[in-house]
């Protein structure tokens, strides 16, 4: 389908059952779960292990073969925490998986199947044992991470920063650069003098924002008929 074929009233419909699922499903899951939460495919999003703290207005986009995965598995039972700011962007197939400590700053954009781990889990030498070789990573405010990049354990990387599609982050990396390869490297100083504009920005207002969709929903779907979504989802067109 080219166009959005649903009436209004499905749309919603549909919309209210995936908050539903996710507040049923997803937030015992979590330690806390702000407010204003957008949780695209919540069935499609996996939350596992203790202290796993979620920051306000997120988006999570779960799809069938790339979900998003968080969990932690500590060194005990209990131990061990993932802790998402506000605003945070996690597209599909992102998985953060943490031993002992993973903190991602504010208004921080994941691209698809980023992956983020402070632990190798396995022994270089033993690898039937699990690895004690566990260092934090922290992800600074409004960083954005590149399609298919891996954040690997003991990484710090400063606010702002930029990281290319495909890099492998081995080491920190200072705040408001871009880095890129594998192992990542600096190829470019951004100029914090310009500021950036953020997703706190974009959502410095949630609820007037959602309204301002909803009325672009109701004018845009409202002349679409029920009996014709049925038949466009059953026998679609070139003009649907
Ligand atoms: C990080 C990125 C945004 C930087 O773009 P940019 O500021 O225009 O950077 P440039 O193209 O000037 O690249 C600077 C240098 O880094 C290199 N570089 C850029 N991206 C790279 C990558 N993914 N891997 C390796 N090297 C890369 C360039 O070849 C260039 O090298 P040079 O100075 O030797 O010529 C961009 O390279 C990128 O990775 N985009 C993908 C973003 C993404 O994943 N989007 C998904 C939706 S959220």
């Amino acid at each position: 389908m080219r166009q959005d074929q649903r009436p209004y009233w499905v749309k919603k419909a549909y919309l209210k059952f995936r908050y539903w699922y996710a507040e049923h499903f997803l937030r015992p899951a979590c330690d806390e779960l702000g407010p204003h939460h957008t949780i695209m495919k919540p069935w499609h999003v996996s939350i596992d292990g203790p202290n796993i703290r979620i920051g306000k207005c997120v988006t999570l986009i779960g799809e069938p073969n790339t979900p998003v995965k968080l969990g932690v598995w500590g060194r005990e039972p209990g131990q061990g925490s993932i802790t998402v700011g506000d605003y945070v962007l996690m597209s599909p197939g992102t998985r953060i998986s943490a031993s002992d400590e993973i903190t991602i700053g504010d208004s921080v954009m994941m691209a698809n199947s980023v992956y983020i781990t402070d632990c190798d889990w396995h022994g270089i030498y033993d690898r039937t044992e699990r690895s004690e070789r566990v260092m934090p990573v922290h992800v600074g405010n409004n960083v954005w991470l590149g399609d298919h990049c891996v954040v690997l354990k003991g990484v710090t990387i400063g606010e702002n920063s930029v990281v290319a599609a495909n890099a492998i982050v081995t080491k920190d990396v200072p705040a408001n650069v871009v880095v890129a390869g594998n192992p990542a490297r600096v190829v470019k100083e951004l100029d914090p003098e310009r500021g950036f504009t953020t997703r706190a920005d974009f959502f410095a207002e949630p609820v007037k924002q959602a309204e301002f969709y909803d009325a672009v929903d109701r004018m845009v779907l409202s002349k679409n008929g029920f009996f014709n979504w049925l038949r466009a989802m059953l026998f679609p067109n070139q003009r649907d």
